[in-house]
């Protein structure tokens, strides 16, 4: 397949664009990867430049072109129990100390803030399972900016590369082999709310006040500090005080902000609204 010419000043337009849709920053030595990834998206729609293309995207008024624009520059990659020793610090320090908090009848609040194909919603919601805590005394709201992931997220259908981390005995406790995959029980399936939000946009965030603990894990790492800081400072509205806040662990919060208390446990570091 050969690729469609960008030109630089298309490219800035086009990046600018999806800056100011996304927070996505997309650096000038990634200038290739938009240019192959996006030229098979203008073949199979019969386009002949990438201006044709731009205004495609920014005319079309159902969002699926910008949606697809998304996923192709950023990664949905995502697993079962990704990073275990955070998670096991997340369900053995930070939720029994949230509980004890609580009183009857209050829920706790977890929110997988991008939460691309749902495997991070529902790793929590069998963690809490595990731990005990049954499904009427939490609430899981998982988000993400493309529609394309949440509709698998609903799906709940998953392959071997998905559940590769998984504990054998989970896979056969919590899912139904069908065919190739793996499809999730409705138990689990059940306990997590889905919707389309972009992190940086102040209103949509609103809805969803009141958080115990947030997940924003890999994805801050497609943001400029100027989208981090936004992006943080909302997820910081959005928790209760003394809620955490876990990002993934090759990311940081260094220079985006210092409402958060930082504290390591067993070399994890979690970050708390005081
Ligand atoms: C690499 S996945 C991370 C999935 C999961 N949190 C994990 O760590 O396994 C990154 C996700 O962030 C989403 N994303 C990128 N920009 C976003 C934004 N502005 N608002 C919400 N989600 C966004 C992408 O669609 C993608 O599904």
């Amino acid at each position: 397949m050969l690729s469609i010419p960008l030109v630089d000043s298309t490219f800035k337009d086009l990046r600018d664009y999806i800056y100011d849709q996304s927070g996505i920053y997309i650096a000038d030595t990634k200038k290739y990867l938009i240019e192959n990834r996006l030229s098979r998206i203008l073949q199979e729609k019969q386009l002949k430049s990438f201006e044709e293309y731009l205004k495609l995207i920014k005319f079309s008024s159902n969002g699926t072109e910008l949606t697809r624009l998304f996923d192709a520059v950023t990664t949905n990659e995502t697993y079962f129990f990704r990073e275990p020793q955070q998670l096991d610090v997340f369900a053995d320090l930070v939720i029994p100390k949230i509980m004890s908090t609580k009183k009857a009848g209050q829920k706790l609040k977890l929110w997988s803030s991008a939460c691309s194909t749902g495997e991070e919603p529902y790793t929590l919601s069998i963690m809490l399972t595990e731990k005990n805590i049954t499904a009427n005394k939490f609430e899981i709201h998982a988000s993400d900016l493309s529609e394309g992931v949440l509709s698998s997220a609903k799906k709940a259908i998953y392959n071997s590369y998905s559940i590769r981390n998984m504990p054998e005995n989970y896979l056969r406790k919590y899912f139904s082999p069908e065919k190739q995959s793996y499809s999730l029980n409705a138990s689990v399936k059940n306990t997590v709310k889905f919707n389309k939000i972009n992190l940086i946009d102040n209103n949509k965030i609103k809805s969803l006040r009141g958080m115990d603990v947030i997940f924003c894990r890999n994805v801050l790492i497609y943001f400029d500090a100027k989208a981090k800081q936004k992006v943080v400072s909302n997820l910081y509205d959005c928790l209760n005080p003394g809620g955490y806040l876990f990002i993934g662990s090759s990311e940081s919060l260094h220079n985006v902000t210092r409402a958060f208390r930082p504290s390591v446990t067993n070399k994890v570091i979690m970050y708390q609204k005081v």
